[in-house]
């Protein structure tokens, strides 16, 4: 009876260790892939293109400097580059817009095959007249494009900027915008092409630019 049971108990022991050291080996074998395998934690750029099919831009509907209402659709036929931000921002913004702006003198009359656009990640404060009397200073060419809070949420959703309201503490109803700053440039179907941090090169963008003008549109073929 008491040799039977040392017996029983014996056996089960030795399958819980040989238990543990399997599950022991399947835990760092798994620690190891996934120390091997790309992260897919937040990046610094906007999500890569899947399978040809970009997962940047789409409809959106804003109002220009005159209030007009203007869509995506307005803008085919010609690459588009748009470009997110606010007229309370103090310096990423105007960076962003004087990289633009040399870019668009580079180009000269060439500038006229394609369109640019600046849209405002701050409603609130950006009124389509504003926004567009800001943008004016730094090139005739960009327009700027405001909305309702909801036209704006829809179209950075669209564009996945990151747009965070911080609240200033120190002055009664202030406060400043947190964004992502990249350029997108869209094709003349309003495929994404391809985008840029607010720091590019002015020669840089404006070769690529020149670069979206010559080739055929994503889709036709080439
Ligand atoms: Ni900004």
């Amino acid at each position: 009876m008491t040799q039977k049971k040392t017996v029983s108990t014996r056996a089960p022991r030795k399958v819980l260790v040989l238990a543990l050291l399997a599950g022991l080996a399947a835990g760092v074998l798994t620690a190891v892939l996934l120390a091997w395998l790309p992260s897919s934690g937040p990046t610094d750029g906007p999500p890569a293109q899947t399978a040809g099919k970009a997962l940047i831009g789409g409809p959106f509907s804003l109002l220009d400097a005159s209030g007009r209402r203007v869509t995506d659709k307005d803008f085919i036929g010609k690459p588009l580059l748009v470009y997110f931000g606010f007229t309370h921002c103090p310096d990423v913004c105007p960076a962003g817009l004087q990289v633009i702006a040399a870019a668009l003198d580079e180009l000269g009359d060439k500038a006229d095959g394609l369109s640019v656009v600046f849209i405002t990640v701050d409603p609130e404060r950006d009124t389509p007249q504003l926004i567009g009397e800001y943008v004016a200073s730094f090139h005739s060419r960009i327009a700027g494009l405001s909305g309702s809070p909801e036209d704006i949420a829809a179209v950075t959703k669209a564009y996945r900027v990151y747009v965070k309201k911080v609240v200033d503490e120190t002055a009664p109803g202030a406060y400043t915008v947190d964004h992502s700053s990249f350029m997108y440039l869209m094709d003349s179907k309003g495929e994404f092409l391809r985008h840029f941090p607010h720091s590019v090169d002015a020669k840089e963008l404006a070769a690529a630019l020149a670069k979206a003008m010559n080739e055929p549109a994503a889709g036709s073929g080439a």
